[in-house]
């Protein structure tokens, strides 16, 4: 028991990795589900049963009574898209208030953050990050610049005050930029019941995350994003506001590294990205297009925002960089049955520069908008892998994908996703 049985699942390309089944399915055997970072730009779908269920800013064990869920101090949270999110759940039938709990150092997303995510966009023009309009980067930036409210200053009488001044400050920002400022009062007004819910679930986790780990109890860490997407290693400025990986989940939960336990790595069979910025291996994503064929197969829209999600072939360059940042122990590679059909399977090893065959993902946005991608082909074994769960029943030519997967990047792949529900699973 204890941090040798504790997990943390990342996200090791641009997003939509299929963690929130992998979380879901590993959270049966788990006591606290912990999200460190990000908030409801998050889009995490969990199938049960043929239900899906599609989490933002709840962690994906929710779904399991067993488990406490925790958002730490790292989330920025929403109170509105919070309420919502549980009067989803509570629709359903799952009581989940009653496990649930929120940092009282976590940052506020305020309505001033969304207008000013629009803001920063429409200022930007063509190079506009294509962000999930969430109001995520401006959050971070009030916590970076020690202006944010916390969800701990519920408790402080003076809180209203001190919303209403913030308020009032963004506005001249949101207004220079050219934006629509907030109507300061009417938001205080529409925010009030849905801080008033959500002042009962604040508490010190990270305190109590502390005695959960001395009591031996079982944790996860739920990564939100990718590591791709990560504020200093992804493609900046194509990235999000929040470190992704495992710096992440340690500053976010408030644990040290010693309770992380094993790290995993959810890995998609092929390589997607939504919004903005540079993509190696991206496909023709056009009607027709071979891209666009796999986005359809695959059901590539995005789980928050329904946007269509560029689509490529799988690239080992990038995951085998996310993998070393974080020492990935091992992987879970989802979506294989979205190959099933293919004839010719290229999965990129390493890009190539000018020529000369690169280590790593180059920082400089320019060098990786030209980096050519290296492929190696294996063969498609046109056969249905759907539902399978175990490893002999795979198709041969599976296997070998899975294996050459494993040797370029030098860690197992010990579960593989042939379809969304729970079920549809290989352990190995
Ligand atoms: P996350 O953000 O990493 O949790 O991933 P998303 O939920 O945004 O996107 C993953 C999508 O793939 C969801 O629609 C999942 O239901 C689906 N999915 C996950 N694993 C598999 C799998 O192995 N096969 C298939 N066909 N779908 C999967
Ligand atoms: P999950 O957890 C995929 C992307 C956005 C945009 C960039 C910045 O479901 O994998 P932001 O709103 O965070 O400021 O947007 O990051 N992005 C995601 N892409 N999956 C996500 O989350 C994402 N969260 C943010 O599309 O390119
Ligand atoms: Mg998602």
């Amino acid at each position: 028991m204890g941090s040798s049985t504790n997990k943390v699942v990342l996200g090791l390309q641009w997003g939509d990795e299929g963690k929130g089944k992998v979380i879901d399915q590993l959270a049966e055997s788990t006591d606290v589900v912990v999200r460190c970072q990000g908030g409801a730009n998050a889009g995490h779908t969990v199938v049960v049963g043929g239900r899906k269920t599609v989490l933002h800013l709840l962690p994906s064990g929710i779904l399991h009574e067993r488990a406490t869920c925790i958002i730490g101090n790292g989330v920025v949270v929403e109170p509105k898209a919070l309420a919502d999110e549980l009067d989803e759940l509570s629709a359903g039938g799952a009581d989940v208030a009653s496990r649930l709990l929120i940092s009282d150092r976590a940052q506020l997303v305020l309505p001033c953050h969304k207008a000013l995510d629009a803001a920063y966009e429409q200022a930007k023009g063509k190079g506009k990050v294509g962000t999930t309009m969430r109001g995520i980067g401006p959050a971070y930036m009030d916590k970076m610049a020690r202006t944010g409210l916390r969800a701990g200053d519920l408790a402080d009488p003076a809180w209203i005050d001190r919303l209403r001044a913030h308020l009032v400050a963004q506005n001249r920002i949101i207004a220079a930029l050219g934006g629509r400022p907030v109507e300061v009062e009417q938001a205080i007004i529409t925010l009030r019941p849905y801080l008033k819910r959500m002042a009962p679930l604040v508490a010190d986790t990270t305190a109590w995350l502390h005695r959960a780990a001395a009591a031996n109890k079982t944790m996860m860490f739920e990564g939100a994003q990718g590591v791709l997407l990560d504020i200093d290693h992804g493609t900046y400025p194509y990235v999000t506001s929040s470190n992704t990986g495992v710096g992440g989940v340690i500053t976010g939960s408030g644990l040290s590294h010693r309770q992380l336990g094993e790290v995993i790595g959810v890995v998609k069979a092929y390589t997607t990205r939504v919004g903005g910025g540079p993509f190696p291996v991206e496909l023709a994503n056009e009607t027709g297009g071979k891209g666009d064929e796999i986005r359809r197969r695959g059901g590539e829209f995005g789980a928050t925002t329904g946007r269509p999600r560029r689509c490529g072939w799988l690239d080992l360059a990038a995951v085998g960089f996310a993998c070393r940042l974080n020492g990935v122990d091992s992987i879970a590679l989802t979506k294989l049955d979205i190959l099933d059909p293919e004839t010719v399977l290229p999965v990129c090893v390493a890009y190539e520069l000018d020529g000369k065959r690169l280590d790593g993902v180059p920082a400089n946005l320019n060098e990786l908008a030209r980096v050519k991608p290296i492929y190696e082909t294996l063969p498609g074994w046109q056969a249905s892998t759907v539902g399978v769960q175990r490893w002999q029943d795979l198709p041969a030519k599976a296997r070998d994908y899975v294996a050459f997967i494993e040797k370029t990047l030098g860690v197992p792949v010990k579960w593989i996703g042939t379809g969304p529900g729970r079920e549809a699973t290989v352990c190995r």
